[in-house]
């Protein structure tokens, strides 16, 4: 099982991908959680990345091309995987159909901009896994500490009103149009072509997994 979780800022692509990857025993493939990896470890990569991150504009498609193709190579990606915040932009989505990395689903999770605001206030993360929590819609067990570990959890950088909507932004101009990429890819009958599935985000955790479980079979 190979695919995408497509969605804005905050829509719940890393709440869902967790579900499905477990279900199908796949790894996530989040470029963002990469991306926040490099930066605490303050490699080169991080260093350069972390700027652009907070400001909540994208990283530049060759790095970002260059760091998932190494990483589907990796032993565990043989029975698949679940990119998460990843193709992002158009060259990027090219770039896997000109590698040959064929997809079997595009999953795209819809909520509108006024509820994501209201989701990224109230985020908090474990930085080492990347679980994430919401302090009323879903919390952990104890206030402030992740579930499995117990270790502290914290907000995202980029999470502050500003950036959220700066991202909003860049999702709407430079990502949205993979939808239509998907869906006139699918049109065309090329059987290389994923599947398109748009799922409403609004509703509990649970609801929204269902929706994304019924529309995978
Ligand atoms: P990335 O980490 O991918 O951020 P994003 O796409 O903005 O998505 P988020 O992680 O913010 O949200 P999410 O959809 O995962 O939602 P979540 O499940 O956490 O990217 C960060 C940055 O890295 C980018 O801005 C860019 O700079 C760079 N980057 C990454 N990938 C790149 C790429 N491919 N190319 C270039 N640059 C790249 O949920 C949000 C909150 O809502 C949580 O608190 C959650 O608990 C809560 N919640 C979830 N579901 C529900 C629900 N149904 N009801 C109520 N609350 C809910
Ligand atoms: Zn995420």
């Amino acid at each position: 099982m190979r695919l995408i979780l497509l969605g804005g800022p905050g829509a719940g692509k890393g709440t869902q991908a967790a579900f499905i990857c477990q279900r199908y025993s796949i790894p996530q493939i989040s470029t963002g959680d990469m991306l926040r990896a490099a930066v605490k470890a303050g490699t080169p990569l991080g260093v350069a990345a972390k700027a652009v991150m907070d400001r909540g504009d994208l990283v530049s498609d060759d790095i970002i091309i260059g760091l998932v193709k190494e990483r589907i190579q990796q032993p565990d990606c043989s029975r698949g995987f679940l990119f998460d915040g990843f193709p992002r932009t158009i060259p990027q989505a090219e770039a896997m159909k000109t590698s040959g990395v064929d997809l079997d689903h595009v999953v795209e999770v819809y909520v509108p901009d006024a509820t994501i605001i209201e989701r990224m206030s109230g985020r908090r993360v474990h930085v080492a896994s990347g679980r994430t929590y919401h302090v009323k819609f879903n919390p952990p067990k104890v206030a402030g500490k992740d579930d499995a570990t117990g270790e502290d959890l914290v907000q995202r950088k980029d999470d502050e009103e500003a950036t959220v909507r700066n991202r909003l932004g860049v999702y709407h101009q430079q990502t949205e149009p993979l939808v239509e990429y998907y869906k006139t890819w699918g049109g065309t009958g090329d059987k290389r072509a994923p599947k398109y599935h748009r799922i409403d985000g609004i509703g509990s955790v649970d609801e929204v997994k269902d929706r994304v479980f019924k529309a995978l079979g």
